[in-house]
């Protein structure tokens, strides 16, 4: 299992670094356009295997896209960060054409590979690859729910006064501040609904804390975060990579599911060896309906940005 990682930045390395510690590909080659970058971070990060315990090979590359070759799975982060106060959405205009060459360059030298975007705006960023790009509809996803849903988690825990492995949550929409879609009324504690332990004004700033997640800790450091993005694209890879059939929520292409088209936006899909196994239609109540589709109108409002 070949896996190339394109950007050297933080949530770059830092996904490479989960994929080697979890073991499961055979070698994780991380790229970078930036001279010795790449090379370094894999050095770097090879002189921790045997501290780590992995077997992993990690190689860098400098724009040389030929030791990419043959990769079954490939993730994007490449593209510029967003900065405190910024929106995902400003990023359009430069990591758009990044997004563009970086696929067209993987897809030549890995024909057969499946693409996790992670560079934002994500959602626009998948449909821009969707758009512009041959490869089937299945091999092209987007990460954004599995990072929203952990952080989902993370406030839920918080909230509950529970281990983080007693709650679970999901995430739909837009991976946006206003798009995101918290479930919070699927949310639940061992099995036991959310609401049961929590008042309605504290379940509504689990959401809003939620939704906000990303620009919190932009705020805090200066940049986008790097440790959840990369672990949680790191999950999505190894579901890929082991056929586990897991569900993740992310970024697909709809065309009639949840009464939505031409779009690519955060819903419940099966991952497996085929990239998205299946899209699975939950039943929603109308008002996470409601919230879907005004998060689907802002993602479509921001595509409208692209110059396909
Ligand atoms: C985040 O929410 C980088 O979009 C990513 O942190």
């Amino acid at each position: 299992m070949k896996v190339t990682v394109v950007g050297a930045g933080a949530v770059g390395a830092s996904c490479a670094e989960y994929i080697a510690i979890k073991d499961f590909a055979s070698e994780v080659v991380i790229l970078d356009i930036k001279e010795g970058f790449a090379e370094g971070k894999a050095m770097d990060l090879m002189q921790t295997a045997s501290l780590n315990g992995f077997d992993t090979k990690i190689i860098g590359s400098t724009s040389d896209y030929s030791k990419t070759a043959n990769s079954d799975i490939a993730v994007i982060t490449s593209g510029i960060p967003r900065k405190p106060g910024m929106t995902r959405e400003e990023l359009i205009g430069i990591n758009a054409g990044i997004v563009k060459m970086v696929s067209k360059s993987l897809i030549e030298h890995s024909p057969n590979v499946i693409i996790i975007v992670v560079s934002n705006p994500m959602d626009t960023m998948t449909y821009l690859v969707h758009k512009t790009t041959d490869l089937p509809k299945n091999r092209i996803i987007g990460m954004g729910g599995a990072l929203d849903s952990a952080r989902f988690k993370y406030r839920l825990a918080e909230a509950l006064g529970a281990p983080i492995s007693d709650v679970d949550g999901m995430v739909i929409g837009g991976h946006s501040d206003k798009g995101m879609v918290p479930l919070i009324n699927k949310a639940v504690r061992n099995s036991v609904s959310v609401s049961e332990f929590l008042s309605e004004e504290r379940m509504n700033q689990v959401v809003q804390d939620t939704k906000v997640g990303g620009a919190t800790l932009t705020g805090l450091l200066g940049t986008s975060a790097w440790y959840a993005p990369g672990a949680a694209v790191s999950a999505m890879v190894q579901a890929i990579a082991c056929d586990t059939k897991k569900i993740f929520p992310c970024s697909a292409l709809l065309e009639g599911e949840y009464g939505l088209t031409d779009l690519s936006i955060g819903v419940p899909c099966i991952l497996g060896a085929n990239g998205i196994e299946k899209i699975v239609e939950i039943s929603l109540s109308d008002a996470e309906k409601s919230k879907l589709n005004e998060s689907a109108e802002g993602v479509k409002k921001t595509n409208g940005l692209l110059e396909l």
